[in-house]
């Protein structure tokens, strides 16, 4: 209904448009010294009229609804439904009008000054599917005395704390991070090992991965590493002379800084985002422990297939370590990740054996996959 009754005031609009546009050329012709014979319509007028009536049935078009004539009472244009999922679990600028207060509080501050300490707020905007965010004229604040050496090293002995923020985290150094948890990768040193070893069936250690692809007559130069913790993936591609990107949050610590502090680069992006990377560029991209059970089914379909879109034909995906519940893994992942069409060139599972992992009978994959050279 609506639809028709701004449908007719177009009309309307259009209408009286276009006979003032000839009342307008009539009277300018007046003082031409030739007038044309008044019965003729000037064709740039037909012209305009043609373009008004297409405009119209365009918009009809796209509204099938209310086409028919029918009024169905419902003038709602149909949204694709993936767009409906997409702008709940994934980022599209949109998604900042479903948290105003969010979004308020980040864009209150003083413009040419300095910016509030507030990059868990903007964490949180990004986490929302708030992203990108919006600009601000205002400076973000920097350590007041970091050190200027910085180490070329991406496995350091450690990571100077005069150059992070500390204020919105409990820890106030990276030892005291270390001391909370060991394994949260801020020692880098003790992490020179990682991705280096077999010990079990679900390890792929980086000279076999290389050896692998070398076979395949496939070169790994360029990947990306999904979720990527304090980059040490990326810090061991280093010392192989290949570039890895890691995505990764901060969320409760400053990976992205101690990424940054490895010399290593750290995209500040979400699980649920399309990767900021164009289509078929890379070469290998790893998803670890980040990736896992606790995604739900759609946005991890979602995320694989993005994967897809950035990876070249003949690239991998790694899944390292992916956990689920093992009935999971049968009926859900496994037909998931098999839609991809990639080559399974290791499939390895094994139960995850520490307390959580027993209690909910889960179990881990490894899977090294190669995307088809073409489609
Ligand atoms: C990486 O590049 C450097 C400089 O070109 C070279 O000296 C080194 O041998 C390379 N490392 C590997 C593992 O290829």
């Amino acid at each position: 209904m609506g639809f028709t009754m701004g449908l007719n005031l177009l009309l309307l609009v259009a209408m009286v448009a276009t006979n003032i546009l000839s009342l307008y050329h009539l009277s300018s012709t007046i003082q031409a010294p030739k007038p044309p014979p008044p019965q003729q319509v000037p064709d740039h007028l037909l012209h305009q009229l043609h373009t008004i009536r297409a405009t119209i049935n365009h918009l009809t078009r796209h509204h099938p609804g209310s086409s028919s004539g029918v009024s169905s009472g419902n003038s709602k244009p149909p949204v694709p439904s993936d767009l409906v999922l997409y702008s709940h679990l994934s980022p599209i600028a949109s998604s900042c009008h479903d948290n105003p207060d969010l979004l308020h509080r980040y864009m209150n501050y003083t413009p040419f000054s300095t910016c509030p300490l507030d990059s868990d707020l903007a964490e949180s905007l990004v986490l929302r599917g708030c992203h990108p965010l919006p600009r601000r004229r205002c400076f973000s604040k920097t350590p007041t005395k970091p050190t200027s050496s910085l180490s070329q090293d991406p496995f350091p002995s450690s990571l100077p704390d005069s150059n992070v923020l500390w204020a919105k985290y409990s820890c106030k150094s990276f030892d005291c991070l270390n001391r909370f948890n060991p394994n949260l990768g801020f020692d880098p040193a003790h992490d020179i090992a990682n991705f280096m070893t077999y010990k079990s069936e679900l390890d792929l250690p980086i000279p076999q991965l290389l050896q692998i692809a070398k076979a395949a007559n496939s070169v790994i130069r360029l990947g990306l590493d999904v979720g990527g913790g304090t980059g040490t993936f990326a810090a061991r591609m280093k010392l192989y002379n290949i570039t890895v990107v890691t995505t990764t949050m901060n969320l409760g610590a400053p990976y992205n800084e101690a990424v940054a502090l490895r010399g290593l680069v750290p995209l500040h992006v979400p699980l649920q985002q399309r990767l900021p990377v164009f289509d078929g560029v890379l070469d290998l991209v790893r998803c670890g422990h980040a990736v896992n059970r606790w995604i739900p089914v759609t946005a991890l379909e979602f995320l694989l297939y993005d994967v897809d879109r950035v990876l070249r034909g003949g690239g991998y995906l790694w899944l390292d370590h992916f956990f689920s519940k093992g009935v999971d893994l049968e009926k859900v992942y496994s037909p998931l990740i098999g839609k991809l069409g990639y080559r399974k060139v290791k499939w390895a599972t094994a139960s995850k054996t520490d307390s959580g992992g027993l209690k909910n009978g889960e179990v881990y994959l490894t899977a090294l996959l190669q995307k088809p050279v073409s489609k």
